[in-house]
This record gives structure tokens, C-alpha cells and sequence, in this order.
């Protein structure tokens, strides 16, 4: 039987998510919108491109939620998004509110599905989505670290003129101007970019990875990014209903992995049919960890912002 995956929120990035689950045929898809026309006009012409592109999956457009029923996969990508010269944390309020109010609806119908959240700012919404979802911990996943990644891995592969295939990095931490590149886990076909960049050509990589989002924004004022997050997006999905165990840079839930309790934030996390089936931990050097900490520290304050800010409390 195919699988189902819903996703909410039918604004670029939704709608990307939706065109590359489909187009890699990974389930039946429903997208959920507050308003139902906008997503049952991007999912008829979605599915007017199946015959050129060769998909054979449903795509339902909808704001009903029993339509969702039964998913295995929910990703929230609801949310107000990031304008010119905002910050993430700017929309915490706002979009804490609009997880709130569909996590709860979305996961009661499909009671067994692995949870996607999405929304900014994303380590904090990943906490809202799982306590108004009440799903394990463990099902829910936020994605960044993919996007932030891959955003570090193309900058990389620009930089060498080598194929992005052969570029490997990782950034953890939260999606934030303190998120945490790796450049001495970062390689090209196993060769650490420390050997092959100046120290001064990564510190700048590394500064262009944590503007990566601003960037976009900059250029293009009415919208954020969404190419890539829709496809960071398309590769946890399939991660997890083809059951594939893969290993990629996710907000998972701490349990006193890396030294950290009690906190949604970006590591490598093996993902499956269950969701997050492993944190793989590794040694942080003196300075990798001092910037990982900071990083949980600046999504510890805005957890506990929400919670003196905002009327939606985690
Ligand atoms: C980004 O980094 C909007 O957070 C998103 O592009």
C-alpha cells in the first residue's frame, strides 16, 4: 500500500516539499492549508505535471483535517515568513501560535506518524510541534541542519570547483546565526577542507553559511528560501518511509547526548520508519563545543522567551 504524508502549509516551501515527494513517487500526498482553494489549486496543477514528469501518487488539496487521516508523515511548514531584514526569531509568537493550533488536530488523526516541523524559528516551533502534537519525542524532527548542510557543502564545492557529490559537512546546532559548521568534519572524498582551504577562505564560508537564510531574503524581499528547504524536507520524508536509516543533521530531542537534556537541537540523527532511531555522539574539540553550547544556550533563551512572551507556552 502506498504510504500517505501531509504536508501543511501550502506557501513555497510546502508546495516544493509536495512536487519532490511526489516526483519521487515516496506517497500519496495531502496538503493542508488554511485555505482550501490554494491548496487544491497547487495540488490539481501538481498533478497535471504527472503524466509529463511520469508520477503515479494522489495529491489532494485541503484545510479539512480528517482528510489527513492516517498519514506517516505530517511535516509543518505553516507559518508566517521570514521579510527582509527579519530575523527567525522575529515570527516566535506568531508562529508558535499557528503550530499550536494544527499539531494537536493533525497528529490526532494520524496518531502513529513520524512528525516534520518546519516552521521558524525552527528549534523552538520542533518544541511546540512536539508538546501540542503529544507525539514521542522521538517522532518528531525538525529540518535545518540538511538545509544548513547543504548550504555549507555547495559553498564548499563552489569554492574548490569540485562536484557537490563529493562534498561532505556537517553544521549542528540550532538554525540560527549560532549554528555550528564542522570545517574538521567537512571533506571532500575523505580530504578534510582544512587541508585544502585556507583558514581564512572557511571563515568566510562558514560566515555565508550562517547568513545562508538572510541571503536569500535579500535578494529576493518577499520570500524566503525555498528550494532547498523543500528539498532537505523530501529527504526526511523518504528517510523515513523507506525505512532508510539514514544519517542526517536534524533537531532531535537530547537526552544527555552531547552533555544536553531536555532540548531539540540540530545533530546527526539516524532516521527511519520510527523517526529518530539513534543521535549519533562523537568527541567535539574545545572550540566546537564551546560554539555547541552557546548554540543550545541561545535556543534554551528563546524557548524560554516564548514561554514569557507568548500565549503559547511549551
Ligand atoms: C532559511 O534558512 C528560511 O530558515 C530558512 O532559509
Amino acid at each position: 500500500m502506498r504510504k500517505k504524508i501531509t504536508i501543511a502549509g501550502a506557501g513555497r516551501v510546502g508546495s516544493t516539499a509536495v512536487q519532490l515527494c511526489a516526483y519521487k513517487e515516496l506517497g500519496d500526498i495531502v496538503l493542508f492549508n488554511r485555505t482550501a482553494e490554494t491548496a487544491r489549486g497547487i495540488a490539481l496543477d501538481l498533478s497535471e505535471s504527472a503524466p509529463i514528469l511520469g508520477f503515479d501518487v494522489k495529491i489532494t488539496g485541503t484545510n479539512d483535517f480528517e482528510e489527513t487521516k492516517n498519514s506517516d508523515v505530517i511535516v509543518i511548514t505553516a507559518g508566517s515568513q521570514r521579510k527582509e531584514g527579519m530575523s527567525r526569531e522575529e515570527l516566535l509568537c506568531r508562529n508558535a501560535d499557528i503550530v499550536e493550533s494544527i499539531a494537536g488536530k493533525l497528529a490526532a488523526q494520524s496518531p502513529d506518524a513520524v512528525l516534520i516541523v518546519v516552521t521558524n524559528p525552527l528549534d523552538v516551533m520542533v518544541h511546540v510541534g512536539c508538546k501540542y502534537s503529544g507525539f514521542k519525542k522521538s517522532k518528531v524532527i525538525g529540518m535545518a541542519g540538511i538545509l544548513d548542510t547543504s548550504r555549507f557543502r555547495s559553498f564548499i564545492s563552489g569554492e574548490l570547483n569540485v562536484s557537490v557529490e563529493d562534498v561532505s559537512a556537517i553544521v549542528l546546532g540550532g538554525h540560527s546565526d549560532v549554528m555550528v559548521p564542522l570545517p574538521e568534519h567537512s571533506t571532500v572524498n575523505g580530504i578534510p577542507i582544512t587541508e585544502l582551504l585556507s583558514k581564512e577562505k572557511i571563515k568566510q564560508i562558514i560566515e555565508r553559511t550562517k547568513k545562508g537564510g538572510a541571503e536569500i531574503v535579500a535578494l529576493m524581499k518577499d520570500s524566503s528560501a525555498f528550494y532547498a528547504p523543500g528539498t532537505g524536507i523530501t529527504q526526511i520524508v523518504e528517510a523515513v518511509v523507506k525505512d532508510k536509516k539514514r544519517v542526517l543533521p536534524c533537531a532531535a530531542y537530547l537526552n544527555g547526548q552531547f552533555g544536553l537534556k531536555g532540548i531539540f537541537m540540530g545533530v546527526p540523527a539516524k532516521i527511519g520508519a520510527h523517526g529518530v532511531e539513534e543521535i549519533l555522539e562523537f568527541e567535539l574539540n574545545n572550540e566546537e563545543k564551546k560554539a555547541f553550547y552557546e548554540s543550545a544556550e541561545s535556543v534554551r533563551k528563546l524557548v524560554e522567551k516564548l514561554n514569557v512572551e507568548c500565549p503559547v507556552k511549551i
